[in-house]
């Protein structure tokens, strides 16, 4: 079987730039609090009419560029979001639209934080299998219109902000590119960082009740989502290590999704890896779910920070609970 790999990145963000201090004008909060137990600065937020479709069609436009092809090469289009324009259709169609290109495939991944994951497990099968030659992966949010700025959201409305992340996936020789990917679920623990409604289990689907009661923001189990993130993150890493018959001491770099930078640092930890060899821009953008990762990696290589050869790990934890690793030589 071929190999597949990462052949073109790109990211977008939201031009305007919300420091901490703005959010302590509407709940009470500090910044001392939010960058002591969050590592989060500042966070983008995209202003009225910029969807989620938007920022990912600007991420894929750029990393279709980088890749060198063209919009019609790509075969299928892979997009992981939780926080869509429309409850439907999903933003893969939009993105279709957006980008000028023929009538393939628009897969909607929801994976939350870990749904960039899920979604370049489908491109890497598809390129390894010889179905398509170029498969786009897309991540992106808007969640700043979802957050409940008031006192009673400050927990989860701190953390997340804006923006979105793309790679193309291509051919590769046998052993270079994505060398494997380990998905997990556990839906126990679905309940514990949510968003209740709209649902269609309510009757009617949505009430001014309903949206009274704030069950439209999301809801986190702070403590609960850290312990097992902490568990969960080093646990897949090695996962990936242990079925490609590598140790932590190959990694080269572990890209992980940016949850909150105490949770990248105890992963760190874990696996006793020096920091510079953990990547972390939470403190610029806040935790952008499934844009998270592909945001970090395009700054990296931008950076100068992957090199070929490289032994990569990308990893995820996020609601649902679901997790996930990937291993890369670059
Ligand atoms: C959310 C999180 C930062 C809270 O930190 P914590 O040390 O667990 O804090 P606690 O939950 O014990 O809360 C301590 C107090 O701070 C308060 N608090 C919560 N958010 C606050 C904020 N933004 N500003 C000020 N105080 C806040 C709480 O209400 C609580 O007050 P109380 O003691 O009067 O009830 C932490 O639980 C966490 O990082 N969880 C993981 C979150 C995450 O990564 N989510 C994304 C997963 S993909």
């Amino acid at each position: 079987m071929r190999g597949a790999r990462i052949i073109g990145t790109g990211r977008a963000l939201p031009p305007r730039v919300v420091k901490n201090e703005e959010l302590t004008r509407c709940m009470d909060t500090t910044d001392e609090w939010i960058v002591q137990r969050t590592g989060v600065r500042e966070r983008r937020y995209a202003g009225p009419g910029t969807g989620s479709s938007h920022l990912g069609a600007e991420a894929a436009r750029k990393a279709i560029a980088r890749a060198d092809i063209s919009p019609a090469d790509i075969g299928l289009i892979v997009f992981a979001t939780l926080s869509p324009d429309y409850f439907f259709p999903g933003d893969g169609v939009l993105l279709q639209e957006m980008l000028g290109m023929p009538t393939v495939g628009a897969l909607d991944v929801r994976d939350q934080c870990t749904g960039f994951l899920y979604g370049l497990s489908v491109a890497e099968a598809y390129v390894k299998g010889g179905f398509h030659d170029y498969v786009l992966v897309v991540g992106a949010e808007v969640h700043s219109p979802g957050l409940n700025f008031s006192t009673a959201g400050r927990d989860v409305a701190v953390i997340f902000g804006d923006g979105g992340g793309a790679v193309v996936v291509g051919p590769a020789e046998p052993g270079r590119g994505i060398l494997s990917t380990h998905l997990h679920s556990e839906g126990k623990y679905a309940k514990e960082l949510w968003v209740e409604v709209p649902g269609f289990l309510e009757r009617p689907w949505v009430t001014h009740e309903l949206l009274d009661a704030g069950k439209h923001f999301p809801k986190m189990n702070g403590k609960y989502v850290f312990a097992h993130a902490v568990r969960r993150f080093p646990e897949v890493i090695r996962e990936a290590l242990g079925k490609n018959s590598f140790s932590v001491a190959d990694l080269s770099l572990v890209i992980p999704h940016q949850a909150n930078l105490r949770i990248t640092q105890a992963v760190g930890a874990a696996l006793e890896l020096p920091e510079s060899k953990v990547f972390s821009n939470i403190e610029r953008y806040g935790n952008t779910t499934a844009a998270s990762i592909p945001i970090a990696l395009d700054e990296c290589i931008e950076q100068g920070r992957i090199r070929e050869g490289d032994l990569l790990c990308l990893a995820a934890f996020g609601s649902g609970f679901t997790w996930g690793s990937t291993l890369i030589r670059w």
